[in-house]
């Protein structure tokens, strides 16, 4: 589902773009994700670690291991993050961490739709799940309500017909709950739940919204990363007509994760 053009390369502009969302994110949906205290968890492609900041914020855990394959990102998780039962290790899909008896949650933020094939990632993540344990992931509804990224694809589309193949609205079909409710089920797990989660995100004026395309990390800026200066400025003019502002010059855009959950056999 991800590929190179995705560049997981560095955990800073990743954070300005992304992470900062991410981290907003995160705490509501631990929250959502049911957990007894002093489980031992696991975070599957945890980037620069905003999710295993928020579980061992709001959940209370004996342990949390993040795992990503982007060696930047695991740097970055580990120098973010120096909670004592927080350990980052760089390992991905088809690798995973495992423990004796099984982790008691394994979770995913934002990373389901990039794994080469999710079905393959929640029957791995289900296998190393203790029996009775919780796998959880959320994905952001990049078809609908993840506003910032449906307005840049429809400017890009709206200007380039090539950066239609690459809207993640399109690219990414398992980013819907009936799609996730039936890749839980399919993957073996029981009593599947699946909810939006949806946060603000506020920019003080365009270019606050428009600098953190220009890092190169993620689908969106490695797409304009692949632009001349002469095509990337006529998308940020078209997205600077396109996009709703306030009085104050603030653009306010709703970004809607879809969170699902289900308990291991
Ligand atoms: C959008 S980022 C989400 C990062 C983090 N979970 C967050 O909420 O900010 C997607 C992550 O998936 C990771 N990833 C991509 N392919 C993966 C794989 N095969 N196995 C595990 N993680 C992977 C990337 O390296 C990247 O860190």
């Amino acid at each position: 589902m991800g590929d190179v053009t995705d560049g997981w390369l560095a955990g800073s502009t990743y954070d300005a773009f992304m992470g900062r969302w991410s981290r907003l994110l995160a705490p509501r949906f631990v929250s959502w994700v049911p957990a007894r205290v002093h489980a031992h968890w696991l975070d599957v492609g945890c980037g620069t670690g905003a999710l295993c900041e928020a579980i061992c914020c709001g959940a209370r855990p004996a342990s949390v291991i993040g795992c990503d394959p982007s060696e930047p990102f695991i740097d970055s998780a580990r120098q973010r993050c120096s909670d004592p039962r927080a350990s980052f290790v760089v390992a991905g899909v088809g690798d995973l961490p495992t423990r004796e008896g099984g982790f008691d949650s394994v979770t995913s933020a934002l990373a389901l739709n990039f794994f080469p094939n999710p079905e393959d990632a929640v029957d791995e993540m289900r296998r190393i799940a203790a029996t009775g344990g919780v796998v959880s992931a959320c994905v952001w509804d990049y078809g609908g309500r993840m506003e910032l990224l449906r307005h840049f694809w429809d400017s890009a589309a709206a200007l380039d017909p090539k950066a239609r193949e690459l809207d993640e609205g399109r690219r990414f079909q398992v980013c819907r709950p009936d799609a996730l409710e039936a890749l839980f089920r399919g993957g073996g797990l029981r009593e599947v739940a699946c909810q939006s989660i949806e946060i603000t995100t506020r920019f003080s004026d365009f270019a606050d919204f428009w600098r953190p395309f220009l890092g190169a990390t993620g689908p969106a800026p490695s797409y304009v990363a692949s632009l001349e200066s002469r095509q990337r400025d006529a998308l940020a003019e078209h997205l600077e007509r396109s996009l709703p502002r306030r009085p104050d010059g603030a653009i306010c855009l709703t970004a809607r994760a879809w969170a699902v959950r289900g308990v291991a056999r």
